[in-house]
């Protein structure tokens, strides 16, 4: 062991999950909460890896993992299953899975009757929904059956037909005052932090000011508690444009796409596979092996 071990990175840590007062903490000391989205069990194991504080099972797996073309259609099965692989690989991090539409809706009841099921059956810490309106009164009935609750305005996507599209949100004076509104109810409703997206760095500011809960940015600017990236967008799993906020971290598309040209080529040219790529068989069964029927048919 080294004589000068790194002192812990917070200050509540303990050897396995980031505890969640800590966002808080984190929003008062004024150190930068770090969120990606993942979706299966080895991004889930490499964002751990990376040191990343919160990993959010996002219903953008409908888009960016499922081809749609929205994420209205993600079915509760769906982000179940990807919540019980993140969660296998991602010990630290606070693992936050998504509400998708349709299942927070109707009442109440329905919303915790999911977001149980969420927890539970999916293995998630925490769970997310969006907008304000009538996602105030699910967020206090969640919080109040004891699962902690992230809120998310600005550009909703599941609602993207009522904003007009996937645009930014809060351009106006009157609009930008809503979603900071909107915000302070979502606190009071008893939500742990608040996703910012797509709204001016003025509206990211004035509600990072406003809120005591952390504020966790994607096209928010740089004055939010946190911010999140999704995992294909960061990583460039395609090609052509991405959104605005999106910075892109690494070109993954490229090198996968370069490595498979690579093994089409050496299948086609019978370079791969090589001998250390085979399992060797011992002399004498191979002998006997060669001496068999099925190698001299009559
Ligand atoms: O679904 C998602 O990935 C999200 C993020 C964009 C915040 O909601």
């Amino acid at each position: 062991m080294s004589d000068n071990p790194k002192p812990p990175r917070y200050a509540s840590w303990t050897a396995g999950k980031l505890p969640l007062p800590e966002l808080a903490e984190m929003k008062r000391r004024g150190d930068k909460i770090v969120m990606v989205t993942a979706y299966d069990a080895p991004s889930g194991r490499l964002a751990d890896a990376a040191g990343v504080d919160l990993i959010l099972v996002g219903d953008s797996s409908g888009m960016v993992v499922h081809g749609r073309e929205s994420t209205v259609a993600v079915s509760l099965d769906e982000i179940l299953f990807m919540t019980q692989w993140v969660a296998r690989g991602a010990k630290r991090p606070i693992v936050i899975a998504d509400m998708p539409f349709g299942s927070y809706e109707e009442s109440d009841e329905q919303a915790v009757r999911n977001a149980v099921r969420v927890v539970k059956e999916g293995g998630a810490d925490a769970v997310k929904l969006e907008r304000g309106g009538t996602s105030v009164s699910r967020a206090q009935a969640i919080v109040g059956a004891g699962i902690p609750v992230m809120g998310h305005v600005g550009l909703t996507p599941q609602t993207a037909t009522v904003l007009g599209g996937f645009k930014a949100q809060g351009r106006t004076a009157e609009r930008a005052q809503q979603l900071v509104e909107d915000a302070l109810e979502l606190e009071a409703a008893g939500c742990f932090a608040i996703v910012l997206e797509a709204v001016p760095p003025a509206v990211g500011q004035a509600a990072t000011q406003a809120l005591t809960v952390p504020t966790i940015g994607i096209g928010a600017g740089a004055d939010t508690d946190g911010q999140v990236l999704v995992w294909h967008d960061m990583l460039g799993f395609y090609e052509g444009r991405s959104p605005r906020f999106v910075k892109r971290y690494a070109e993954l598309g490229e090198a996968i796409v370069e490595a498979l040209e690579q093994y089409a080529e050496e299948v086609r040219n019978g370079s791969f596979p090589e001998e250390r790529h085979t399992y060797k068989m011992p002399e004498e069964e191979q002998a006997d092996f060669e001496r068999s029927p099925t190698r001299n048919p009559k």
